[in-house]
């Protein structure tokens, strides 16, 4: 089932980012390649479409060197080794050798590019994917068998719901990014005197909506982890539409359910993932219907994913990659890297995985939009 092979010199690492795309992300994986060669001389292969690169025969990498990852991996948005999203099998193309279990594929595609650890740039169900891999390879292995799959993970995502860590690479760009389109929604809104409802993203967390939405003046700021009111929503609107301002933000975050309790989804792209959306359209005719203002409902969507990293990105990425490499130095494996209270940790992978960080109701940002008078349900 699996090969084995000798320890190659120098020390081979590889690194690959999974899941959904933001900024930060080339920052990281230069930061890994930077410490790990001028450092440690060790080699670092970069892997292709995250998990895909590593079930897909033959395997999908490219070599990584400080040239190769020049100046440009800092200031750019995306990821230059690309992602993936999708857990499916793939079909392989070595030969005809199929691998029932992908993480079987990976185990092996590990050993075949004489890997001594792996560094996956991802969010909660990467993570999750990293953990049943790690399963799997305890349960399979054998003495002597094969070498050990080895890894650190690194958290990224927009959605800030990676548990146990302060930020995940790509949240504070993301905010920017989302408060600059509210300040513009703001000057329209003003302009013709009108309530706007803001869509954002963050999945099932609503860290997104209630940072931005206290960032940007926002009115009204509904999250997942806070139940609301229709009513009071629409008489708190009302009343600031009838106050010298005469204009409104909303700001909902795209899990939030609609009065009826209905969660908005919709179907969409060639591998018919259901994702939500749907929210702000729907809040906007239930607003209509409840106030005397003029509503309109504008969702922000992937814009939010892109952007340059911003400086606290950057940095944030340099820690990240850097600690990785550091812990591998120190052969410290199946650790995920966080920041807590402003400082570098670690903690193991099993206690991240299989759960999310969401906002906390009684926390510092939701009193902070209480006490400004921000409408955000009943809590
Ligand atoms: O997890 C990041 C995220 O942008 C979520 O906020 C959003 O729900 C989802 O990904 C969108 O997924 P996709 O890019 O597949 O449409």
């Amino acid at each position: 089932m699996f090969f084995k092979r000798e320890i190659s010199t120098p020390k081979t690492i590889g690194v690959l980012v999974s899941g959904g795309d933001c900024a930060g992300l080339n920052a990281t994986v230069r930061a890994i390649t930077h410490h790990a060669t001028k450092t440690f001389n060790w080699r670092v292969v970069g892997i292709q479409r995250g998990y895909w690169g590593m079930w897909v025969r033959p395997l999908q990498t490219i070599e990584l060197t400080p040239d190769v990852c020049d100046h440009q991996w800092v200031s750019s948005g995306g990821t230059f080794l690309r992602s993936n999203k999708n857990c499916h099998p793939p079909t392989f193309a070595d030969g005809g050798k199929t691998y029932p279990n992908i993480d079987e594929a990976f185990c092996n595609a590990y050993n075949a590019l004489g890997l001594s650890a792996i560094v996956v740039i991802g969010g909660d169900g990467s993570f999750n994917k990293l953990n049943q891999i790690h399963d799997f390879y305890n349960k399979t292995k054998k003495k002597g068998d094969h070498n050990e799959v080895n890894f650190i993970a690194i958290p990224k995502t927009i959605d800030n719901d990676v548990a146990y860590t302060d930020l995940a690479i790509g949240h504070e760009t993301a905010l920017d990014v989302v408060v600059e389109a509210i300040d513009n929604v703001q000057f329209t809104a003003e302009s013709h005197d009108r309530v706007m409802v803001v869509e954002v993203m963050g999945r099932d967390a609503g860290h997104i909506a209630l940072k931005a939405g206290v960032a940007s003046g926002a009115d009204a700021i509904l999250i997942p982890e806070i139940p609301y009111n229709i009513d009071d929503l629409a008489k708190h609107i009302e009343h600031v539409y009838q106050s010298p301002q005469r204009h409104a933000i909303v700001v909902v975050a795209e899990s939030v359910k609609t009065p009826d309790g209905e969660t908005m989804r919709g179907t969409i792209g060639e591998e018919e993932q259901t994702r939500y959306r749907g929210i702000g359209e729907n809040l906007a005719a239930r607003l209509k219907e409840r106030v005397s203002a003029d509503v309109r409902f504008v969702s922000i969507g992937h814009v939010q994913r892109g952007g340059r990293p911003r400086i606290k990105d950057r940095l944030l990425a340099n820690r990240f990659g850097v600690h990785a490499v550091d812990l591998i130095a120190k052969k410290q494996f199946s650790r995920v890297i966080v920041v807590v209270n402003g400082k570098m940790a670690d903690i193991h992978i099993s206690e991240v995985a299989n759960t999310i960080q969401r906002v906390d109701v009684n926390g510092e940002m939701v009193h902070i939009a209480k006490s400004l008078g921000i409408y955000i349900g009943n809590v």
